[in-house]
């Protein structure tokens, strides 16, 4: 099995669509990889596996070590590292050094939250060998300009704004663009007026591929999941399950028993 490349994935843009999730972990990566384009380790990390009210404090070195766990469990995914909040706005060679850990862990490429402000960061990291992903519209690491977690480009000059972020990136040569909680209009013209692929979470089901976090389709968020995931399966009553019935065997005795154990004579 090869590993799916970034120019294979560009190649799908009007071909086929492009299917993605989150993953932090060996368990899920290992699962997930087999049915997956693309596997990101994203900064929701914080959120879904640290319980951080927001992303803004994860590390590049706590990504970095998500990113390896992800790429030694998985072998057919492109992986891709999202860049924390503080990791790549300070300057180009701040961006450079981080981004450069990301790849060193292992991922094929890098996203990085901005508008078209930041898309110098995206040339200067493509032009030494970095791939980036653009996600623009709603960007969690803007939450405190925001003041909350809000869709974006609801009105037309807010709309004309996110669409300019978007072909600045393109411009730039980003590989992709991840669009976030945009006005659907808004998504699929975008979708139409790139050649690189867009990944949407909550924009457009004309959007070129799609990501949600695993833990909302899986019913593992542990509370209500946003309006534009779905879930797709109850993992968390499976696990309910079986840790209630291991509990239960070990307080009432029947778990071990003298097949668990060594040195037995049978
Ligand atoms: O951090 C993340 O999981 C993301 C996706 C939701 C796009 O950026
Ligand atoms: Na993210």
């Amino acid at each position: 099995v090869k590993r799916l490349t970034i120019p294979q994935l560009m190649a799908y843009k009007g071909q086929k669509k492009i299917a993605s999730l989150t993953s932090y972990s060996a368990p899920f990566a290992r699962l997930l990889d087999t049915h997956l384009d693309m596997i990101l380790i994203g900064d929701s990390t914080a959120m879904v596996g640290y319980a951080l009210p927001d992303t803004l404090s994860f590390t590049t070195d706590q990504i970095a070590a998500h990113v390896a766990a992800v790429v030694r469990s998985t072998r057919r995914a492109c992986i891709l590292a999202d860049m924390p909040f503080g990791s790549y706005q300070g300057s180009l060679e701040q961006a450079f050094t981080n981004a450069a850990k990301m790849l060193s862990a292992g991922a094929a490429g890098v996203k990085l939250e901005g508008g078209a402000a930041l898309a110098p960061v995206t040339q200067y990291l493509v032009e030494r060998g970095v791939p980036v992903m653009a996600h623009v519209g709603l960007m969690p690491q803007y939450v405190n300009v925001m003041g909350g977690f809000k869709a974006q480009g609801m009105s037309e000059e807010a709309a004309e704004r996110v669409f300019q972020d978007a072909l600045a990136h393109e411009r730039a040569g980003a590989f992709g663009l991840l669009l976030e909680g945009t006005a659907e209009g808004l998504a699929r013209r975008i979708t139409e007026a790139v050649s690189i692929p867009t990944i949407g979470i909550g924009a457009s089901p004309h959007c070129d591929g799609q990501v949600l976090v695993t833990e909302d389709i899986l019913g593992l968020s542990g509370g209500g999941i946003p309006r534009f995931a779905k879930q797709f399966g109850d993992v968390a009553a499976v696990i309910d399950q079986a840790v209630a019935d291991y509990a239960r065997s070990v307080r009432d005795g029947s778990f071990p028993t003298l097949d668990h154990c060594f040195g037995v004579k049978k």
